[in-house]
């Protein structure tokens, strides 16, 4: 195959930043996907609707300066919550009473990953606002890691889901869980052990790489991200359950994009950036699987049918075309360093 034509994707999971940052990386995402989940990991968090909505017109403010009509200017940023100790049930309410703009709420269990300091210590007693995001169908995205310094870092994701997933899920049935950026064979089995409620997003470097990659050759802090890339194993476990067609899968980019100059540090910053390539990098994957007819459940179906949201209208097109990624992209006053700088993806993109 070498030409494929999909319903156009959405990343239900992006890091968009703020500012110059917001306008450096907004056309990218926006020539590939429909809509995006947008994290709300600012600095300040996203705590309440206003604060979501604020930053709402910003991205499309940023859109509006870097895509004018072309294609891509139809992009709909979908906006999170950051949920602290604080949040309330009036909360959850204001995001149901949104009108779709506000659509779900992001768990960070404080200390996790970037920007987590606001986030939450303890599950219990949030209890009642899990009962009011069950009740008003908003679900909640998960950072599924474990935050106790003794438990290994590469166990950190296993030991969430045993030490505080599973109750919440016994808790909470009728909750709807997205377990976002799923990494091991561990979160594979818990997401099919359980029911329609619960699904996960899977990014396209967990799928592309293992852990081995950040130490290829010497210490390659571009290929730190969290949760870390983890054995073969468990990569080969999400490949299968991306490509299985269960539409508890779906596509979540987690582009994360930073300065070159905090990933090149003594202390450098997870997150890796995708979204130049992203729908390309996933295709590489699928097609190594031999799945390639499964790409448009995974990237534009299973996703807005679990959020109950319309499909996208247009597609996309796929071409089989090599071409170079850039060694560095601009980013504000800096650069980032996207993944397969300086080398090439196998597939073009076209939007109608
Ligand atoms: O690698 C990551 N980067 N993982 C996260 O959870 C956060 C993200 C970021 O915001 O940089
Ligand atoms: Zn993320």
């Amino acid at each position: 195959m070498d030409e494929l034509t999909i319903t156009r994707p959405d990343d239900w999971h992006l890091h968009l930043r703020d500012a110059d940052a917001l306008e450096a990386v907004i056309a990218d995402t926006a020539a590939r996907f429909g809509r995006a989940i947008v994290m709300p990991n600012l600095k300040p968090p996203v705590t309440s609707v206003a604060d979501a909505l604020a930053y709402r017109e910003r991205i499309l403010a940023a859109l509006a300066a870097r895509v004018g009509e072309g294609p891509g200017a139809d992009f709909q940023p979908l906006m999170t919550l950051y949920l602290t100790g604080q949040t309330s049930t009036a909360d959850i309410e204001a995001v149901a009473a949104s009108s779709g703009k506000v659509v779900a709420v992001k768990l960070y269990p404080a200390g996790a990953t970037t920007n987590s300091e606001a986030g939450v210590t303890a599950l219990d007693p949030l209890d009642e606002v899990f009962t009011a995001m069950a009740r008003c169908g908003v679900p909640l995205l998960v950072h599924g890691e474990s935050t106790d310094p003794s438990v290994d870092v590469f166990d950190r994701e296993s030991s969430f889901i045993a030490g505080s997933l599973d109750r919440l899920r016994e808790r909470h049935a009728a909750l709807k869980i997205v377990l976002e950026h799923i990494t091991t064979a561990e979160a594979v089995a818990w997401v099919r052990e359980a029911g329609p409620n619960t699904a996960a997003t899977i990014t396209a470097h967990h799928l592309l790489h293992n852990r081995n990659a950040i130490f290829q050759g010497g210490l390659r802090s571009d290929f730190y991200c969290l949760p870390v890339l983890k054995r073969e194993r468990h990569r080969q476990a999400l490949v299968s359950a991306a490509t299985s067609g269960d539409p508890r899968f779906f596509l979540g980019t987690d582009s994360a994009p930073h300065p070159r100059s905090a990933k090149h540090s003594a202390c450098g910053c997870a997150g890796i950036y995708t979204a130049h390539a992203a729908i390309e990098l996933y295709a590489e994957v699928f097609e190594e699987a031999g799945a390639l007819d499964r790409l448009e459940g995974f990237a534009s179906h299973h996703g807005p049918d679990f959020y109950g949201l319309p499909r996208n209208a247009g597609t996309l097109t796929l071409t089989r075309s090599a071409w170079t990624v850039a060694e560095a992209l601009p980013f504000g006053g800096e650069v980032l360093t996207p993944l397969r700088a300086g080398e090439q993806v196998r597939w073009k993109i076209s939007v109608s």
